[in-house]
């Protein structure tokens, strides 16, 4: 018998009640609906995660990738125009960015891994109509200082929360800060959906707009006002999203609790960096992601116990051969280099955080 363990860095948690309400579904027939306000498990959805998120409005769609795109046509942004995201993120927040036909500039990050409001006000420029602070790995990015910036520069602020499910700054939900946010639903995520996302708002007008573009501009039949495209979700991933949502709490709480054990085995260790919130934030430890130049070696001594650590974005954005741009991103270029994230999702036990401590310190003969 083998005792390796096999721990992905993520993966979803599913049940008799997602089975349950998928079940419904396909009894139902009611596979999906275009109507504007989408069909029943989709507003049932919708309504469970604008009360855990406590925002005005929430749009569930096909993918957090569909959900920038929405969020960027909503705000009118197209040819010509130009949007601030970072470099040090997954290609979907700029590949939305280029589908709308606007010009991904991109940025470095702060020590958090997050968008560096100092490099954003550098590359703003007469052609900028919005930035999009990435909450990577669930850290909160600087809203303080991203919000200002866009209130004096008269830009817009899309979240990409895709990452930061339950994550909060100063006690209040990230998605809900700038003027639209937008989660993803894949299985790697927090809670899932099969494929799916949703946008989040404090605009009640900006919403219904959103409704409508995920439906092709139409309101009541085929009546297209607005330009839209197919981006609805389905019953059947909406179904198994109001099970996610039952959990979602105890989701969370066991990423915390996993997180805050495996930091106190790791502290004190020399040659690693390892992960803390932002002052005012709480995140959802959607990764514990260390910084080390040790972390290809680390990243080894833990796939041989069975341990699926991550190095996220090996290849900044800006130099992945769809763009391959020669700007300078330091603190990107030495964060793909150093970054190795680790599983703290909420089927890791405390046998495994203690596997993983075990094995980092090992690797660096700490
Ligand atoms: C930061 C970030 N933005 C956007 C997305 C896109 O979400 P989806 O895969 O649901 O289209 C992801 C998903 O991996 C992501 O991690």
């Amino acid at each position: 018998m083998s005792l390796l363990m096999d721990i992905p860095i993520n993966s979803p948690i599913l049940g008799e009640e997602e089975e349950t309400l998928v079940k419904e579904v396909l009894r139902s027939g009611q596979l999906t609906s275009s109507s504007l306000k989408g069909g029943e498990m989709v507003r049932r959805f919708e309504e469970g995660l604008r009360d855990f998120i406590k925002a005005k409005d929430v749009v569930a769609v096909s993918s957090g990738t569909a959900a920038l795109q929405i969020a960027l046509i909503a705000l009118g942004i197209g040819g010509g125009d130009e949007v601030i995201v970072p470099s040090f993120t997954f290609v979907a927040t700029a590949n939305a960015v280029l589908s709308v036909g606007a010009k991904p500039v991109f940025v470095d990050i702060d020590e958090h891994y997050t968008i560096d409001p100092e490099d954003v006000i550098k590359k703003i420029t007469d052609k900028t109509k919005a930035i999009i602070p990435v909450h990577l790995y669930g850290h909160v990015a600087n809203l303080e200082a991203i919000l200002e910036i866009a209130d004096k520069k008269s830009l817009y602020v899309i979240e990409d929360a895709a990452q930061a499910l339950g994550s909060e700054y100063r006690g209040k939900m990230v998605g809900r800060w700038g003027d639209v946010g937008c989660l993803s639903f894949h299985p790697s995520k927090i809670i899932t959906t099969g494929e799916g996302g949703a946008l989040i708002f404090e605009d009640e007008e900006l919403a219904e707009k959103a409704r409508m573009i995920r439906n092709h501009g139409m309101v009541k039949g085929y009546d297209s006002r607005v330009f839209g495209l197919n981006f609805r979700m389905s019953e059947i991933h909406a179904a198994i999203g109001i099970a996610q949502l039952k959990r979602l709490n105890e989701f969370l709480k066991r990423r915390r609790e996993n997180a805050e054990k495996l930091r106190r085995l790791l502290t004190g260790i020399e040659k690693i960096k390892l992960p803390r919130e932002r002052e005012g934030c709480k995140y959802n430890w959607y990764l514990f992601t260390i910084s080390s130049s040790k972390r290809n070696e680390i990243k080894r001594a833990l796939e041989e116990e069975g341990i699926h650590a991550r190095t996220y974005y090996e290849t900044p954005v800006h130099k992945l051969p769809l763009f391959n741009l020669n700007i300078d991103l330091p603190r990107t270029n030495a964060a793909s280099k150093s970054t190795l994230s680790l599983p703290v999702h909420p089927k890791v036990d405390n046998v495994v955080i203690e596997k993983i401590a075990y094995t980092v310190k090992k690797a660096l003969k700490a």
